[in-house]
């Protein structure tokens, strides 16, 4: 099975990328083929709402570092994604590659792109109650839903959860998760 993840989070080390990594381990344990990507070292532009996509059934046409994800993205079978909460909100980057995935709708609102990719979603947020900012994370996880994929798990990391190491239950889960793509 092939995987890709993309990670939205600038700290390498905090919750949101440890537990999208124990996703990561939890596949490759799997034997799965796992490509990472680190969006904040990516030169991302936002969506340019040309049309172009649409019009053409194509993949965005932008020259930057989406460029050869679009690829491993239709042979995938899986995708994890991880981004911090700021401003009450799935982090500015992420939204804006979110917002990139608007080439793989057709123009008659279909989505151009294999159903039943599964999605593994990790987030991390410094207020204390899990259920403050669910709202915002499945509407993230929505724009992929309805390109058929399929949430298969949604883990939310809170302050007082600590420090992500191995043992974490959350990141048992995380990697439980990437286990049994
Ligand atoms: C610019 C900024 C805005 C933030 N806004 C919120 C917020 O609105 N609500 C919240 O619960 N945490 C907020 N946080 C805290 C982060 O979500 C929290 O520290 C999280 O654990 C960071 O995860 P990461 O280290 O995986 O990136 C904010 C942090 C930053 C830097």
């Amino acid at each position: 099975m092939k995987v890709v993840a993309m990670i939205g989070s600038p700290h390498k080390d905090g919750p949101s990328t440890r537990l999208a990594l124990e996703a990561v381990r939890g596949a490759r344990d799997a034997g799965h083929e796992v490509t990472v990507y680190y969006l904040n070292d990516m030169n991302v532009r936002g969506c340019q709402g040309c049309g172009t996509c649409k019009n053409n059934g194509i993949d965005c046409i932008l020259q930057d570092d989406l460029k050869p994800y679009w690829g491993k993205l239709h042979e995938a079978d899986a995708l994890i994604l991880s981004a911090p909460n700021y401003a009450a909100n799935v982090c500015g980057p992420m939204i804006t590659y979110m917002n990139r995935h608007y080439c793989l709708i057709d123009k008659n609102w279909k989505p151009r792109i294999h159903p039943g990719i599964q999605v593994i979603a990790l987030f991390a947020q410094g207020n204390g109650d899990r259920e403050m900012y669910m709202d915002v994370y499945r509407w993230f996880v929505a724009d992929f839903e309805n390109r058929k994929m399929v949430t298969k798990d949604l883990i939310v990391h809170v302050r007082d959860d600590g420090e992500v190491t191995p043992e974490h239950p959350l990141a048992k889960r995380a990697y439980q998760a990437g286990a049994t793509l």
